[in-house]
């Protein structure tokens, strides 16, 4: 079967597309307004794009059209936030932060989070995260009226101590960080435990092989 995207209606387009392209990551994102107040959001229209500069991208919709979310608003007013990593730990919690609450109220308050000061933003991170990324704005693209991605780029990541296997070689330990991934459906997710290794092939060894 197949699916003409020119003539489907937008929330068609986001059935198909959240139902097919998946696990994808999910970013829980914290940031303040102007005022100071905390908010967090999850979005797994979201990843890692490069390293140098070491970029990572999110998709922010609107509640309704012209109807920005706040994580979006602070962003655009601030310049600043930070990307939490999900684990399995943290998926009720998560959960309660997607509650589309009015700008004044603070979820990580509400889902009963606790806050660490970052290294180099204002933002503060989720302690019960076991990864979290400081980010500044390098640019917004406006999608549409309601829609627009964050291109973000890392200042500092901090990784619980527990995880990290050898801090001299960079070697995290990621399995045991249970990361959870979203998966279709309204409440769709999966685990990160399930792995198949496959070493890449080098052009010789292929080569000989055949
Ligand atoms: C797992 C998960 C993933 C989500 N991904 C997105 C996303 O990629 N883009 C988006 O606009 N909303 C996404 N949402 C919905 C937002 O988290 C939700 O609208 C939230 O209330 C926005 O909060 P804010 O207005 O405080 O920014 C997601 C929700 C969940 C539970």
């Amino acid at each position: 079967m197949q699916f003409d995207f020119t003539t489907l209606a937008p929330q068609d387009r986001y059935k198909l597309l959240t139902s097919t392209v998946l696990p994808r990551p999910i970013a829980w994102v914290v940031s303040q307004d102007l005022k100071g107040v905390l908010n967090a959001a999850p979005f797994s229209f979201f990843n890692v794009f490069a390293q140098d500069p070491p970029v990572l991208i999110i998709g922010i919709g609107g509640r309704r059209p012209g109807d920005a979310k706040d994580t979006g608003n602070n962003i655009r007013e601030t310049g600043e936030f930070v990307v939490n990593m999900v684990a399995e730990s943290n998926a009720e919690a998560m959960n309660i932060t997607a509650i589309d609450f009015p700008p004044e109220v603070d979820e990580l308050a509400e889902a009963g989070l606790t806050t660490v000061p970052s290294l180099k933003v204002k933002v503060p991170r989720i302690a019960e995260s076991p990864v979290a990324f400081e980010c500044e704005r390098m640019m917004i693209i406006e999608l549409a009226s309601d829609r627009a991605l964050v291109v973000g780029k890392v200042l500092a990541m901090h990784v619980h101590d527990e995880f990290v296997l050898n801090p001299e070689r960079l070697y995290i330990d990621t399995p045991k960080l249970r990361l959870l991934g979203r998966m279709h459906g309204g409440g769709g997710y999966v685990r990160t435990s399930d792995l198949i290794d496959m070493p890449r092939i080098k052009v010789q060894d292929w080569e000989r092989k055949t």
